[in-house]
């Protein structure tokens, strides 16, 4: 798919706030700092479309980028944990669960993993609440250029086999992206164009 264009729309603190005119919608979801702007900007070919930082949780808000005219990018808030008192708990913004749960033209969910670490709990709660909510999703490996291929295999074997996600029927998709070498994009982008 060519991207023609790509612009900016609107920033929503909740589903209520979203764009009125309804397009097909195509979000991206995970913790803080894994990536999501910085694979929004890599998709539309615009590299400060989505604000991208080093510094976690940048971005609050649900952004929502018109591609094309027809359809959108959605940039939900990171998740992570809240501490409370002494306990910790997960911590996934209200508004992008409602988004998720309820937003009717939203056509696809991905969830962005970094295949580095140890499988997160906060990740394996996100991904159990999103496969009893009923959303489909498909699961995105980021920024694999910072380690060799055999380490991101292991790394998405071991987190598949960790969320159950592997034993899911029908099994979600994967992609592996990194931002730097343009890994998995046209894969992404053909996924999109088979659902508009
Ligand atoms: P929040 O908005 O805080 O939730 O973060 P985010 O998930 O949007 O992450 P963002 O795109 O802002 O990226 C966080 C950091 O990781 C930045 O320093 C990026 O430059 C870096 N980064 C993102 N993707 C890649 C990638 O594919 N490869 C490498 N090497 N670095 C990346
Ligand atoms: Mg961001």
């Amino acid at each position: 798919m060519k991207i023609k264009s790509a612009v900016f729309e609107k920033s929503a603190p909740t589903r209520a706030e979203a764009p009125r005119l309804v397009l097909p919608e195509f979000a991206f979801i995970g913790r803080s700092n894994v990536g999501k702007s910085s694979l929004l900007n890599l998709l539309a070919e615009k590299k400060d479309l989505a604000r991208v930082s080093d510094l976690p949780g940048k971005t609050q808000l649900i952004n929502f980028y018109t591609i094309n005219l027809n359809w959108r990018l959605v940039d939900l808030p990171g998740y992570g944990y809240a501490h409370v008192a002494k306990t910790q708990r997960a911590d996934f913004n209200e508004a992008a669960a409602d988004y998720l749960e309820h937003r009717e033209n939203l056509k696809a969910t991905f969830v962005l993993i970094d295949p580095r670490h140890e499988p997160h709990a906060i990740d394996l709660a996100f991904v159990e609440w999103i496969v009893e909510a009923g959303v489909p999703f498909s699961i995105v490996f980021t920024k694999i250029d910072k380690q060799s291929n055999s380490q991101t295999q292991a790394g998405i074997d071991r987190f598949l086999r960790a969320s159950g996600v592997d034993q899911l029927d029908p099994a979600p998709g994967f992609f592996a992206t990194s931002s730097k070498t343009k890994a998995g994009r046209s894969e992404i982008l053909q996924f999109i164009a088979a659902q508009l």
